[in-house]
């Protein structure tokens, strides 16, 4: 459930009618709600209840300022792939005891950057990585608290390109070899082993997969601690989904997951860490264009919006499907029309939609991209030269800008020309 509903046969997020914020902001723009991140980081929180855990919300899926102070004052630890992002969460004011640090390829200055500043733990992806934060550490004279990320061999059953936990995936080291990587992390003296990473994919509709690999991290668990390593931390990674279209997705709720949690891994006596991205903000988020031309073309119509795929990439690279809704409530039984929607961008790639039902829309007209809050706005670039879009949260009756649209001078004074130009 969200806080996206049509009001008097406007769309509002929260109490504020969308064509409101068009009409300050101009379009496209993002628009996020406070209400709806609140209630999804707490549905995790609540999931926990009982088990000593912390909720680390990955904010890879969406990093503004505002939305991570938001969630931070509920609580929320921050999972970080990035020295961007590591310093994104200091700057909105996580505590270095609340950031865990994952990532394939963390570099020596981005390991450097987190151990000065405070971090809770970095979850090892690789032996050579190891090897490096070893040194950063001993350079540094601190031990670092780590866990290991296991791959567990395991069919996420998402999309290829957002599936981690196949032994083909780049991610995390065999599980077949952790015996083998824990007893070399223990006698490494800047690393100080807690615990167990898993990751294995993003975008999970079913528990199964997840079930499968906690399973293996549990039985890890006995072999590593009878190995007399100090097990005591267990981070299971992001990846419930969450339902793309109203009508025929029911992926399992946070409550179904902390369930499993509790049933797998309860026994153990670890603390918990989870690090969901999209299911706390995919839903709080919509992206908000307007209908520049409708094109009839050959056997077909388009509908031409300001935004394209520099905006909203996910169509385009994973086919993804994002529920598209007219921003003022089409009258009962107005008859659908079919459209391509597509964006103005150069290339064929840039489409939203093909053959989407939508009630008869006009140049002028307003629609929101539903579900588009994760993996939107930070995915976005500035193709064509178009400035990166704004984002606006909303809280109840109020909103407020939380990124400004560039201006063209702005972007274009960020190159620089040299000497002999
Ligand atoms: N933890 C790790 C180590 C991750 O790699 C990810 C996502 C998460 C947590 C959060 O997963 P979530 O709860 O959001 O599923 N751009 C793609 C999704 C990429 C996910 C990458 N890793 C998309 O738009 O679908």
């Amino acid at each position: 459930m969200d806080h996206f509903l049509y009001r008097n046969g406007v769309l509002h997020a929260e109490d504020v009618p969308v064509a409101e914020i068009a009409a300050a902001v101009g379009t496209p723009f993002y628009c996020y709600s406070t209400a709806t991140l609140t209630r999804h980081f707490r549905l995790f929180d609540e999931a926990l209840t009982g088990m000593d855990h912390l909720v680390c919300y990955a904010m890879k899926a969406a990093s503004n300022q505002a939305i991570l102070k938001t969630l931070a004052r509920l609580g929320a630890g921050m999972d970080v792939v990035s020295g961007g992002e590591y310093a994104r969460a200091r700057a909105a004011g996580v505590p270095g005891e609340r950031i865990v640090f994952s990532g394939v390829g963390k570099t020596r200055d981005e390991m450097r950057m987190a151990l000065i500043g405070g971090v809770r733990q970095v979850n090892v992806e690789s032996e050579p990585e190891m090897a490096a934060l070893n040194a950063v550490a001993c350079e540094l004279g601190q031990r670092v608290p780590i866990t290991i990320r296991v791959n567990p061999d395991v069919d996420a059953k998402t999309h290829a390109k957002i599936a981690t936990g196949k032994s083909e995936n780049k991610f995390g080291i065999p599980i077949a070899r952790a015996r083998a990587v824990y007893a070399q992390a223990a006698a490494l003296p800047g690393l100080e082993v807690v615990g167990i990473d898993v990751h294995i994919g993003s975008q999970l509709t079913e528990l199964a997969p997840f079930r499968l690999a906690y399973e293996k991290v549990a039985e890890l668990t006995q072999v590593l601690r009878a190995d007399g390593h100090d097990i005591r931390r267990l981070d299971l990674g992001g990846g419930l989904g969450i339902p793309y279209t109203r009508s025929n997705e029911a992926p399992p709720l946070p409550a179904d997951y902390g369930a499993l949690i509790r049933e797998v891994l309860g026994p153990l006596g670890c603390e918990i860490e989870i690090e969901p991205g999209r299911l706390v903000v995919g839903n709080a988020g919509i992206l908000v264009a307007e209908v520049i031309y409708v094109k009839s073309g050959e056997g077909r119509d388009f509908l031409i919006l300001d935004a394209a795929m520099n905006d909203l990439i996910r169509p385009a690279m994973y086919e993804a499907h994002h529920d598209i809704v007219p921003v003022l409530e089409p009258a009962p039984g107005i008859e659908p029309h079919s459209y391509d929607v597509v964006g103005p961008v150069c290339e064929t790639g840039d489409t939203f939609a093909r053959g989407r039902m939508l009630p008869p829309l006009n140049a002028g007209d307003l629609v929101a991209f539903r579900s588009a809050g994760a993996y939107g706005a930070v995915m976005a670039s500035e193709y064509n030269t178009r400035p990166l879009v704004p984002e606006v949260l909303v809280n109840g009756r109020d909103f407020a800008v939380i990124r400004e649209r560039p201006t063209f001078d702005e972007m274009i004074n960020r190159d620089t020309i040299p000497e002999w130009l």
